[in-house]
């Protein structure tokens, strides 16, 4: 059966960090929601231009506009096996769209590991995070610096700041996650999938710590 898992935490905790790694290990698809979108914007197609303005205010794209994206990417042949996502569900309606189509495939989510750090040290990881332009490869200039100042040290390409991670931005995506999408760790945790994993380890004890939830489960 197909593994699905789904990676939860604020912005900034280090799900696309982790969720490289992981993925690969597991040879499963890492599906990052906002890397979608991204990607959306960057081809300017209509997502990518109705998505544009909630991104850069750091609210949520409505429900029913990410749900079809995600089903979308989960129903392509590549996922037979299973994916990892993140950044996916972000409400519970999110959660229960996400449940009915892995049921549409005999699957179920296996397990949820929620990135636990605090607000304060978020701010200082997201304005201190340079991202790659090909493959979104994440380096931070103090916790993970790349090798080359500017250059993401596994593909060559130019590193970039995002837009959405100026302070004010970073504000509002905190207390948007506090307010819409908190409510799943209640969410999963009823459900007995939830596991906590300290995120402010380092990354390679935080690696350690998930796939040993994983193996677990
Ligand atoms: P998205 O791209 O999903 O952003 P996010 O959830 O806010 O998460 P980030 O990518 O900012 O952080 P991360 O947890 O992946 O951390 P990272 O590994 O980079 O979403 C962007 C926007 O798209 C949303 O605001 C929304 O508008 C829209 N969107 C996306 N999904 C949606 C959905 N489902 N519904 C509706 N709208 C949606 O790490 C951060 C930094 O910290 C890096 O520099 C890294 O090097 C460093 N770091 C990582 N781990 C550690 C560690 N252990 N110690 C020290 N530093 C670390």
């Amino acid at each position: 059966m197909a593994r699905f898992y789904v990676l939860l935490g604020p912005p900034g905790a280090g799900k696309g960090t982790q969720a490289k790694v992981i993925a690969e290990k597991y040879g499963l698809v890492h599906i990052s929601s906002g890397d979608l979108f991204r990607e959306n914007l960057k081809n300017e197609t209509e997502l990518g231009k109705l998505a544009q303005g909630y991104m850069a205010r750091g609210e949520l794209v409505p429900d029913d506009v990410t749900i079809a994206m995600v089903r979308d990417r989960i129903s392509r042949p590549d996922c037979k096996k299973g994916a990892l996502l993140d950044g996916f569900p972000r409400t519970p309606a999110q959660a229960d769209a996400l449940a009915a189509m892995l049921k549409e495939f005999d699957s179920k989510v296996e397990l949820v590991p929620l990135i636990d750090v605090p607000a304060e040290e978020l701010i200082e990881r997201l304005s201190g995070r340079w991202t790659c332009r090909k493959e979104g490869h994440v380096f931070h200039q103090k916790f993970n610096p790349p090798q080359k100042a500017g250059i993401c040290d596994i593909d060559g390409s130019e590193l970039y700041q995002r837009d959405d991670d100026k302070r004010e931005t970073v504000e509002n995506r905190i207390k948007v996650y506090t307010a819409q999408t908190a409510p799943l760790i209640e969410y999963y945790s009823s459900r007995n999938l939830l596991v906590k994993i300290d995120g402010q380890k380092s990354i390679d004890e935080v690696t350690k710590d998930l796939l040993t939830a994983i193996e677990k489960a």
